[in-house]
């Protein structure tokens, strides 16, 4: 079975776990990309979506979803999104696609985090998969230093030769070589330097469920 059609398989999984009448969260990226497809199908049982990016409202649009301000909600029974990893405890990293601020507070919304992921995102230790910061511009440098000194490496994402830009107008910083033992204390930690609009460790709103792919099938891990 081919990655796409494991996040074909856990997107369509994910149905089981939106509440008909009401309005869903959605996450971004290429897995829940196939989740919005499945959501298609049965979006006349739903009232819409609020959704964690521009191109996930896109998407949802385009295939006639109806999708909510999240200042009109005031709580969402599930969210669903992706990770780049997720350890045994439903601790995430997420913003590969730029997008973990909005994600974050979609996610705040919610009663339950459903994370869809294909099994080769499962890992012991968060870290592997550089992490995202979404940043301050003016700050990038002082906080590439600030990495510099608990062992990582930090550099500033681009896209077509510039500065990526991210839907809140800041920059991302991508981290390698961190090893997150401690993702709740890292991510407090972080929280707080001047500068960091979001870390992209998501422990103290992590996942409750997470519906993995595995060629033989999806799992349902529970934290
Ligand atoms: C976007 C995210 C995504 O959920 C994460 O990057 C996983 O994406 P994909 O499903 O394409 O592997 O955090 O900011």
């Amino acid at each position: 079975m081919t990655q796409d059609e494991l996040k074909t398989q856990v997107g369509l999984a994910a149905l089981q776990y939106v509440v008909k009448g009401e309005i869903v969260g959605v996450g971004t990226g290429s897995t829940v990309n196939k989740f919005i497809d499945a959501l298609a199908i049965i979006k006349n049982d739903i009232k819409g979506a609020v959704s964690s990016s521009e191109a996930s409202t896109q998407r949802l649009k385009a295939l006639g979803i109806p999708v909510f301000d999240s200042n009109s909600v005031s709580e969402l029974g599930v969210y669903i999104d992706g990770a780049d990893e997720i350890d045994h405890a439903g601790h995430m990293v997420k913003g590969g696609g730029a997008a973990l601020t909005r994600e974050k507070i979609v996610a705040a919304i919610a009663k339950r985090f459903v994370c869809i992921a294909d099994e080769s995102k499962l890992v012991n230790v968060l870290g592997a998969f550089p992490l995202p910061v979404e940043v301050i511009p003016m700050a990038s440098a002082q906080l590439m230093r600030e990495f510099a000194a608990l062992g990582g490496n930090a550099m500033v994402r681009r896209k077509d030769g510039e500065s990526l830009v991210t839907d809140n107008g800041q920059h991302i910083i991508d981290v390698t070589g961190l090893q997150i033992k401690d993702p709740v204390a890292f991510e407090t930690r972080v929280s707080q330097w001047p500068g960091v609009v979001t870390v992209g460790v998501f422990a103290l709103q992590k996942a409750q469920v997470c519906l993995l792919g595995t060629p033989s099938g999806v799992k349902t891990l529970e934290f």
